[in-house]
């Protein structure tokens, strides 16, 4: 039996590089997915997902995203924060309005989300949320200073979630990435100039010789979500093909 069957998941982001991964792999498994995104774009739906509008940053749009699940699910599984963004830049060349941008969607996007998840969890008797952070949550990429902080503060706040919401059986953990393929990490590359050389230094310091791809998230996502990880709750799971088990890190 697929391992998440009658199930119900929202994945925020759902339209994105690992968001579209994780709802397809979501949906063959057995769930019921609401893909909620800023636009619905143009790939296709797989069977069993749902597109809904949503702008994390905007408490009315998450009410929306809640009341939609609440009308035609009546309850909720699993939710999935995966909806983010980044900036590339140094303290000092960060503007505030850069600042509260990319701490409005990545670290409020999450507080907001999860505030509307949680009655709906507690619902279908528990569940499990899978936040995302970021290697960069533990250590820092030049260039990436707002975003390192963003990452951090969902780390601080999975591990918070996870103490208040365990005793409702909600399971809260958060998957850390490495380079994962996604328009993210191409659009990375591309404000950094010099591609093609670029992404084949960064490719070999990886001890697996490869970037991640979406689907290698979404099958994280999926265990997380399942029933089969009902004892894991608390915990940053790093996904990056051994890049942070290495001694030296490399410089971009
Ligand atoms: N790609 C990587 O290498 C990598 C590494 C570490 C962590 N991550 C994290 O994984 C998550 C997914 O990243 P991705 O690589 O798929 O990026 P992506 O850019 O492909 O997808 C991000 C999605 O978030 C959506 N989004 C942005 N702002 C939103 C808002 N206000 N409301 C709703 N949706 C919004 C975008 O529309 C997009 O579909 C992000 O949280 C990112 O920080 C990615």
């Amino acid at each position: 039996m697929p391992s998440l069957s009658s199930k119900v998941a929202v994945v925020t982001g759902g339209r994105g590089g690992i968001g579209q991964a994780i709802c397809a792999r979501f949906a063959r498994e057995g769930a019921r997915v609401f893909a909620a995104d800023l636009g619905q774009g143009s790939a296709p739906l797989p069977e069993g997902v749902t597109f809904q509008t949503l702008d994390v940053t905007d408490e009315a749009s998450v009410a929306g995203l809640g009341a939609a699940v609440e009308a035609e699910a009546g309850k909720l599984d699993i939710l999935v924060n995966a909806a983010g963004i980044a900036i590339e830049k140094t303290v000092e060349e960060t503007s505030l309005a850069d600042w509260n941008k990319i701490f409005a969607v990545n670290v409020t996007g999450t507080f907001l989300v999860s505030k509307i998840g949680l009655p709906l969890l507690r619902k279908a008797g528990g569940g499990s949320i899978v936040n995302f952070g970021s290697y960069d949550g533990f250590i820092a990429d030049p260039g990436l200073a707002a975003y390192c902080a963003t990452k951090g503060a969902v780390h601080a706040l999975t591990r918070a979630m996870a103490c208040d919401h365990g005793p409702q059986g909600i399971r809260v953990n958060a998957v850390c990435p490495g380079f994962i393929d996604t328009p993210m990490l191409q659009s990375f590359f591309r404000d950094a100039g010099n591609i093609e050389s670029l992404k084949q230094q960064v490719r070999d310091i990886h001890p697996m010789r490869r970037y991640g791809t979406p689907d290698d998230v979404a099958g994280l996502v999926a265990w997380l979500a399942s029933d089969e990880a009902v004892y894991a709750s608390g915990q940053l799971w790093v996904l990056d093909g051994g890049l942070t088990a290495q001694v030296q890190q490399m410089r971009l």
